[in-house]
């Protein structure tokens, strides 16, 4: 660790070390669960131009961040491939000595062969692809867009040709939606070297009017997949892991189940989140940012804002999901789009 990193440690002793940054609060998608159509309609205002940080600005901001002790940084949205030239951004970002590991999660549409090998070359090194089910009605109710799950599968398939690995598979679990999709997507992925991770639908923002009775359990989700599989528990890779790991005993891999409802995780969260307009925030419940937009467009310096952040991350007592009852879902919330998965 770093000089800089021990510094950077919130009231719970928790280090920053990951930095998630939402390139765009736009999806070609309207998952009713994180963008609902009623509210992201034509009338929504999303992020315009002008106020969207150009890659330049986030570049400073993940060098200032990497000074401070991330090591992590991954690419969020709305849909980040939204963003023309995607890999020039993460060129810039894996030019950072001390980042680790840049990586994006995507729904995979707009994953080209052509721009995986682009996102590739310029340094990004493993993908997540955002899979709810394999069943063409369900995949078309949840995501409410006149697509299958087709392309999704073909840009697995293309973010593999292009070398991008692990692949990991983020399936969201809503009960009474898609609990039927856990074992055919255990099965297609079984053995393929690609980790499917299921998660808890979880009341991050408003629109989607989340309550306690959609959520289909870790617990239910691990007895369904053990109706057919055999699994045991592996140890995580990283303090933090969000994904509680589980490996199929007869050598098929393993298979992730993220359980932030009922299982949080907040101790051991070392994650800041930057918006696409440039608000800092400490928690994906946060209800208020720090703009640092303002600061780099009013032309403070590097040490100024590395300042700034460090003292943010030095108030930080997050830990929502921890904290998590009927009175607390009903507070402001920001919508996940905007702070980025
Ligand atoms: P890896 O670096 O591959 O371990 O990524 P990750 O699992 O940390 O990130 P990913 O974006 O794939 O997270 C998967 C899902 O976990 C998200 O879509 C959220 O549903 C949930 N999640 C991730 N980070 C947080 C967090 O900080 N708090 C809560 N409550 N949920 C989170
Ligand atoms: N609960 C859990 N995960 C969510 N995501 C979006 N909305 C929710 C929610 N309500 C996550 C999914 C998706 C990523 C883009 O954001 O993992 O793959
Ligand atoms: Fe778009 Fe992902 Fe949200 Fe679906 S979950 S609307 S694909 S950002
Ligand atoms: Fe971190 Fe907030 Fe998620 Fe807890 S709820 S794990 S503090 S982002």
């Amino acid at each position: 660790m770093t000089e800089h990193a021990v510094q950077s440690l919130d009231t719970r002793s928790r280090p920053l070390r990951d930095l998630r940054i939402s390139v765009t609060d736009r999806c070609n998608f309207r998952c009713t669960y994180c963008m609902p159509k009623e509210v992201f309609n034509s009338d929504y205002q999303f992020t315009s131009r002008d106020q969207l940080l150009s890659f330049e600005e986030i570049s400073r901001v993940a060098r200032i961040f990497a000074d401070l002790g991330v090591r992590k940084i991954r690419l969020t949205g709305g849909e980040p491939l939204l963003r023309k030239n995607l890999a020039g951004l993460i060129e810039r970002l894996a030019a950072i000595d001390t980042i680790e590991d840049v990586s994006l999660t995507t729904n995979g549409v707009l994953l080209t062969q052509e721009r995986a090998v682009e996102l590739k070359d310029a340094g990004l090194k493993r993908i997540t692809i955002s899979l709810d089910t394999l069943d063409e009605a369900t995949f078309r109710a949840i995501s409410d867009v006149d697509v299958g799950p087709g392309p999704v599968l073909q840009a697995i398939e293309h973010a593999q040709a292009a070398g991008l690995a692990p692949i990991k598979i983020n399936m969201v679990v809503k009960k009474g939606c898609n609990e039927d999709s856990i074992l055919p997507m255990a099965r297609l992925f079984h053995g393929s070297g690609k980790i499917v991770r299921f998660i808890e639908y979880m009341d991050v923002g408003h629109t989607n009017h989340w309550n306690l009775g959609d959520v289909y359990t870790a617990t239910q989700i691990l007895d369904r997949l053990r109706e057919e599989f055999d699994l045991e528990p592996a140890v995580p890779n990283y303090t933090g892991e969000v994904a509680k790991r589980w490996r199929y005993r007869d050598g098929g891999g393993e298979l992730g189940i993220i359980a932030s409802v009922t299982q949080p995780f907040c101790q051991d969260c070392t994650r800041a989140r930057l918006s696409a307009e440039g608000k800092l925030y400490t928690c994906l419940f946060a209800t208020q940012g720090r703009d640092l937009r303002h600061l780099l467009r009013e032309g403070a310096g590097d040490k100024y804002i590395s300042e700034v952040v460090r003292m943010v991350w030095a108030k930080r007592d997050d830990r929502y999901s921890e904290t998590r009852a009927s009175e607390t879902s009903i507070l402001p919330k920001i919508e996940m789009s905007y702070i980025g998965g």
